[in-house]
């Protein structure tokens, strides 16, 4: 079938690709641009490895086609860091022991970004659903969800 214009966004750098229809949002990112921070885990929707910030929420990359993320701002993991600093969250979940493969971790870390976008002082139940979306086969979770109380306290210090 004839591939179709589209255009992303990306951690702040436009990009325009010519796509097959079917396309993935998750095969953009990593083929055609080369953001393999975003995982590749079941493909079905099933693992939660492959979030992304679609204009601010997260989706899961594999059950959104190229097409219908036309316009929009993405955001990865390797757009979360302000240069080589760390962003609060990222730096939990290094202080924190958050990380064992780190497979699921760039979904971990856009989750919980967004959870203290959009609620600065969540409590247990919130962080336990934030992290929910996502599995881990290495943490059992406790760190991770250490780290994301954590980060909520220090991304509510800073001035
Ligand atoms: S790769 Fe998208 S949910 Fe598993
Ligand atoms: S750290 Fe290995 S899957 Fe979570």
């Amino acid at each position: 079938m004839e591939k179709r214009l589209v255009k992303l966004t990306v951690n702040g750098v436009a990009h325009e690709r010519a796509v097959a229809p079917a396309a993935t949002l998750l095969e953009v990112l990593r083929e055609e641009l080369f953001l393999t921070g975003t995982k590749r885990g079941c493909d079905v929707g099933d693992c939660g490895c492959c979030t992304v910030l679609l204009d601010g929420a997260p989706v899961l990359s594999c059950l959104v086609l190229a097409l219908e993320a036309d316009g929009a701002e993405i955001r990865t993991i390797e757009g979360v860091a302000n240069g080589n600093q760390l962003h609060p969250v990222q730096q939990a979940f290094v202080d924190h022991g958050a990380i064992q493969c780190g497979f699921c971790t760039p979904s971990m870390v856009l989750n919980a970004v967004h959870l203290l976008d959009t609620n600065p002082s969540p409590d247990a139940a919130a962080v336990k659903t934030c992290v929910s979306g996502t599995i881990c086969r290495c943490t059992g979770y406790t760190k991770i969800e250490q780290a994301v109380h954590a980060a909520a306290r220090a991304c509510t210090k800073t001035p």
